[in-house]
């Protein structure tokens, strides 16, 4: 039986991903397809594709060169589809309807007031709130479509066509401010659509391992880059499974992990039955070639390469190996531009976007549409321990990209020894598993301080802490006073050569996660 699934069209609004990850939430599995595949092939393929949600868009409907589906195609599709926001509009543009551009925008917590109880809008009250965040608007239905509820000021909110299950919502039912959004979201995809609503990541188990098998020849051998991180560790013991003597994992210490992290990830994988490992210490080869380097993206690529030519130089001495595993999920192909609409790219992320170039392998990478607690629920389904389960994603180029400016022996002696203070303080104070991440970073600037009685000059560190679904959107964490006080006493104090400390608080966007 074919996999049933919803798709989410990408007009590079910033709200796709939550829409995808709400759908799958509710048991019904999504994937984001660009907006230039036309709906017709979306329709075709390996999926029981059963309904279609058109997302939201930084651009306005009617801009030159907005993102656009040829309305023809709305027309003629067969299954039933749900407008978002600009999606709501381009259902208006396309049947003819009234847009408005500027004179009704509404931002945050407004009213919707319901006018017609239609299936959607069975569990709300008669008035309730919605997230909305729009410039245009939909002032008049198109012919042949009925209101059924109303923005605070006036506008449609929400409309269906008259005979056909097409569908348009002003507002972001994904939105958690959304009252009873994903009921409204539920409604639409059991009701309208018909799902079954049994997709559960944990029962991907045995399908990625049928998947593994399917796609790896009987008599050839993979290789596995492993970092630590829980993708790449759940990875490595799900090929194991399927593979076992088949897998070789390779993990290269870059001098640039957590505290205690190389040790903890090899008696891991050691304990899951890993039996070909090699462990690569290669600390000096990197810190050698990131002396003097400021600039964050050279350190990236010099992080990348260098983790590609040891990777190379290790694969070449495993006999029959033809393929790569990768713990790429799927954020980090949105992000890198390799899935989706194609958004800008904001940094690489070289798990994705520097493959050993020499190396002629066939690339398998068994966690590509899944999402961080997907893949965690999957992690914990295959018996790997909570420590690294539940340990914060943490980058591919470690602490480089936590210190800023040139990564010296001092500054990353600092950062490893502050990132673990935070950590631990989090863990103590109960709130570890609250955030999405939380560390240290190390400036290029130096503060005065006093120390016992004497002048001290010493750097500045910065504390993060984030709240994130997926690390694609984050807002800081609103931390306790005393949490943080104990922080910054124990890094003044323990660390050394920290003359103050300091706390962020700009989310994703403007600001990217890491420093660097
Ligand atoms: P940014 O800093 O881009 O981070 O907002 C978003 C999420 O991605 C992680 N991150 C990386 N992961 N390789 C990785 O595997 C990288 O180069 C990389 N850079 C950032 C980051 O920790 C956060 O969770």
């Amino acid at each position: 039986m074919a996999q049933q699934r919803v798709a989410v069209v990408d007009f590079g609004g910033q709200y796709t991903h939550l829409i995808a990850r709400r759908c799958r939430e509710l048991g019904v599995y999504s994937e984001i397809v660009p907006f230039t595949k036309p709906l017709k092939e979306v329709l075709s393929g390996d999926y029981e594709t059963l309904g279609i949600i058109l997302s939201g868009s930084p651009r306005g409907v009617n801009e030159p060169n907005a993102p656009r589906i040829p309305a023809e195609d709305l027309l003629n599709v067969s299954v039933p589809v749900l407008g978002i926001c600009y999606g709501h509009q381009l259902i208006a543009l396309a049947f003819n309807g009234e847009l408005e551009h500027g004179t009704m925008m509404e931002y945050g917590n407004t009213y919707v007031r319901v006018i017609e109880r239609d299936v959607l809008f069975m569990d709300v009250p008669e008035q309730f709130v919605a997230w909305m965040s729009h410039m245009d608007s939909v002032v008049k239905q198109p012919p042949n479509f009925k209101v059924l509820a109303l923005t605070e000021r006036g506008a449609v909110a929400a409309m269906r066509h008259a005979e056909r299950p097409i569908y348009g919502v002003q507002f972001h039912p994904e939105v958690r401010h959304t009252q009873m959004g994903k009921m409204i979201l539920k409604r639409f995809l059991v009701d309208v659509c018909g799902f079954r609503c049994d997709w559960r990541p944990m029962d991907r188990v045995e399908e990625l391992s049928r998947e593994i098998a399917a796609t790896v020849p009987p008599d050839e051998h993979v290789i596995c880059a492993v970092s630590g991180g829980v993708d790449s560790v759940t990875t490595a013991v799900l090929l194991n499974r399927t593979l076992g003597e088949r897998l070789h994992c390779i993990f290269v210490d870059h001098g640039l992990m957590r505290k205690g992290e190389p040790e903890q990830v090899v008696s891991t994988l050691r304990r899951m039955g890993i039996a070909n490992l090699v462990f690569v210490r290669a600390e000096e080869r990197f810190l050698s070639r990131l002396r003097g380097v400021k600039d964050p993206e050279k350190k990236r690529k010099i992080i990348g390469e260098e983790f590609a030519k040891i990777f190379e130089e290790e694969a070449a001495k495993i006999p029959r190996a033809s393929w790569l595993a990768q713990g790429t999920i799927y954020p980090d192909r949105i992000e890198s531009g390799s899935a989706g609409s194609g958004s800008a790219l904001i940094k690489t992320h070289h798990n994705v976007a520097g493959l050993p170039a020499g190396l002629r392998l066939k690339l398998v990478e068994p966690l590509k549409d899944l999402y961080k607690d997907e893949v965690r629920e999957v992690a914990r389904k295959l018996g790997i321990p909570e420590e690294i389960v539940s340990r914060h994603p943490f980058p591919g180029p470690g602490l480089a990209v936590r210190i800023i400016g040139e990564v010296t022996e001092e500054k990353l002696r600092i950062c490893r020894d502050a990132n673990a203070i935070v950590e631990e303080e989090f863990k103590k104070a109960g709130v570890y598993d609250k955030v999405w991440q939380a560390f240290a970073v190390v400036t290029d600037s130096s503060w005065t301080g006093v120390m016992g009685d004497a002048r001290a000059e010493g750097y500045v560190v910065i504390v993060r802490a984030v709240e994130s679904e997926d690390g694609m959107t984050a807002d800081w964490y609103r931390p306790d006073m005393d949490l943080l006080d104990r922080i910054s006493k124990r890094i003044v104090n323990e660390v050394g050569n920290v003359t103050m400390v300091a706390y962020a608080t700009t989310p994703k966007p403007p600001s990217t996660i890491e420093a660097c």
